[in-house]
This record gives structure tokens, sequence and C-alpha cells, in this order.
């Protein structure tokens, strides 16, 4: 890939001025690719109605031509346009007025106009109205749909900085707006509404429940709704995810106690590795006595999650040979927060 200039605008995430939005706008019409802040993580943004300006996104990330993007919209109007006449059933209504502006994707039936490069082939697409000041008034002045996925090297984790952005992406981009670290952490959850009751393909800034409160209904979760025999509903899971260099060996459970992690990480050593820890904080007070990075309180998941994925990017700065990371219990944002770790540790559990 030819590299080029990466521009670089900082914007006031609260009250983004308009003119400081126009160079942006102005990458987007002529066809280029702009990295940009949401609630949940920085997106790699480009004219979802445009293959040509799409391609480049999956050029710069490397990822690959069946993972379908997210398409941004600042209005319901806007939304209902990209989807199939059959799409916007009273579930999908309650789900849009109840959660947007916010984390959440919703998997609709698409609208023939949806170029094919956008979904991945697919005959649905993924719709988000994000909350962050920035994306929202990016969309309206752009005043068409933008496909973002989040802005990371394929298989990376996820930005949650304009920094993160351009370590792995800087000249490979025409542009990236810095609006500050990111409020919620991790990615929004994506929920398939072409099923009854509907399927969670990823859970993330809206909980299970929320869901389960506002549709009337018990939503289940495709990892363990999904039969091995069927096809792989959403195609971003079955790619490696949110993996630093530094392998991670996840350690879950609810019996797991302090001596079981130092037990761990001294067979580690014996093998003449450098071992590092990630745990929470109330975890940590009790193992002074190996390098620890901390990941945030276990009563406070949505902290956790907001610092996720910079603490993960950290760790490749440390030096370790291998790090053991604590698992927390997977309810409400805990949920999105386990999804990600053992994805990142790519199925090396111990227990
Ligand atoms: O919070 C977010 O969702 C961020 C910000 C930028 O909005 N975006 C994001 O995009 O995380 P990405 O591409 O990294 O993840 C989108 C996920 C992928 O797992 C993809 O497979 C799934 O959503 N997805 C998108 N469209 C889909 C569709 N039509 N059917 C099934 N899964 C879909
Ligand atoms: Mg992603």
């Amino acid at each position: 890939m030819q590299r080029k200039q990466t521009s670089y605008w900082r914007v006031d995430a609260q009250h983004p001025r308009r003119s400081t939005l126009l160079p942006a706008v102005e990458a987007l019409r002529c066809g280029g690719v702009v990295a940009f802040p949401t609630e949940t993580v920085y997106g790699l943004g480009a004219d979802a109605l445009n293959s040509q300006a799409v391609y480049r996104i999956f050029a710069a990330k490397g990822r690959p031509a069946d993972n379908p993007l997210i398409v941004h919209v600042s209005s319901l109007h806007m939304a209902r346009e990209l989807m199939a006449p059959s799409a916007a059933t009273d579930a999908v209504e309650l789900a849009m007025r109840t959660f947007w502006p916010g984390p959440l994707t919703l998997v609709v039936p698409r609208a023939n106009h949806v170029p094919s490069v956008v979904t991945g082939g697919l005959n649905t697409v993924g719709l988000r109205m994000p909350s962050h000041p920035i994306s929202l008034q990016l969309i309206e002045l752009f005043n068409k749909p933008i496909a973002a996925p989040s802005a990371n090297r394929s298989g990376k984790p996820s930005p949650t900085t304009a920094n993160h952005v351009l370590e792995d992406l800087e000249g490979r981009i025409d542009g990236i707006i810095d609006g500050g670290p990111c409020t919620v952490g991790v990615e929004s959850t994506v929920v398939d509404m072409t099923a009854w009751p509907p399927v969670v393909l990823r859970p993330g800034g809206i909980t299970m429940d929320d869901l389960q409160r506002t549709l009337h209904c018990r939503v289940t979760l495709a990892s363990s709704a999904e039969k091995a025999n069927e096809p792989v509903r959403s195609p971003g899971m079955k790619y490696v995810h949110y993996a630093p260099n530094t392998p991670l060996v996840l350690i879950e459970g609810e019996e797991i106690t302090a001596e079981d992690f130092v037990n761990a990480a001294v067979e580690y050593k014996q093998q003449g590795k450098r071992v590092g820890l990630l745990l929470t904080d109330e975890r940590a007070r009790d193992i002074p006595e190996f390098p620890t990075i901390r990941m945030g309180p276990r009563t406070e998941p949505e902290r956790i999650a907001n610092s996720l994925f910079a603490t993960l990017r950290y760790l490749d700065t440390q030096g370790f040979d291998v790090v053991l990371v604590e698992g927390i219990k997977p309810s409400g944002m805990g949920l999105a927060v386990m999804n990600r770790l053992r994805r990142a540790a790519e199925a090396r559990v111990f227990d």
C-alpha cells in the first residue's frame, strides 16, 4: 500500500465547532478514509454508499473482505433508508428509539442500494447511531451514512485514543479527528434483529439486561446459542481479535485464589519466562510478589471496560514473555469485558 500523508485535526469533544470538522467532511466527500472518535472506540470511516471508498477501509486495516462493516447514521430517517421495507419491525423501532444514539448496533435486512462491499456480501446491514457529539455532527455535516469498523489494524485491540489509531494506521489513512479518549471503551453491542428472540452477536456497551427489559423477551447470546454446524452469524466472530503481541493466559473461575495465581506464575518463571499479572485492584493487593498491572475495581466493570484496550496495548511495552490475566464475573458490562479477554487470550484458559 502506498504511504499517504495522514492529516491530524484536534476537535473539542463536547462542543465540536463546524469549521473544525469541515476538512474531515471534505476528505470523506473525496472518497477518503478518516478516523473519528465515537463513545465506544475510534472508528475508521468512509462514505458508506461509495464502494471504492469503503474498499479503502479494508485495505488500510488489512481486514478480510467477508467481515461486514457497521453503518453509522445521525437520524432515524437515515437508518430507515438503509433498511429493506420489511426491516422496520416494532421491535427494531423500539430498540432505535430507546438506545439511540448509543452503543447498540442493529442487524436488519438491508436496502438494495447498500453496497455489498459494506455488508461482506450478506443481505443484512448493521446500523448504529453513535452518541459522541463529534461522530454525530460529522455524519450530519456529511449528510450521508458513514461505514466504520474500529480504527485498528485487523486483529489488534480496538483504539480508544487518537494515539492508538496513529500507532496502527498512520500513513495508511487520509486523516484523523482527535477528540480525546472514548468514554465506554468497548465496542457496541451487536444484536441480530432478523431472529426472534433477537440474538446478541457481540456483547458490548448495552447489556443483555438492558435489551431484555426494553424488548420484553429473552435475548440469547450467539456463542452459546450457536450450534457448531450452523453458519457463522457474525463473520467477525471467527477472526483473531484484540490480541496484544504478548501471549495472555486467562485464569477464570469463581473459586480461583491468590495462591492459584502465584502457583501458575511460579510455574512460568521456572520455565525461564518473565511473567506479568493483569489483575483487578482487589486481587492485586493480595499478590505483591510479581510485577502487576491493575485493570480496575472488580465491583465496577464499567471502569475495567473503559481502560481495557489501552491496558492491552500497554502490556506490550513491558517486555513480558507471558501475562496471566484475572477473569471477572461475566454479567452486565463484565460480559463484554470477558468476551474481549477470552478472545485476546486465544483460548489459553487456565483452570
Ligand atoms: O462500537 C462499535 O461498534 C465500533 C464503532 C466504531 O462504532 N465499531 C466496530 O466495528 O466495532 P467492527 O467492524 O470492529 O465490528 C463490527 C462487528 C463485526 O464483528 C462484524 O462482523 C459485525 O459487527 N457485523 C457488522 N455487520 C453485520 C451484519 N450485517 N451481520 C452480522 N454481523 C455484522
Ligand atoms: Mg473491530
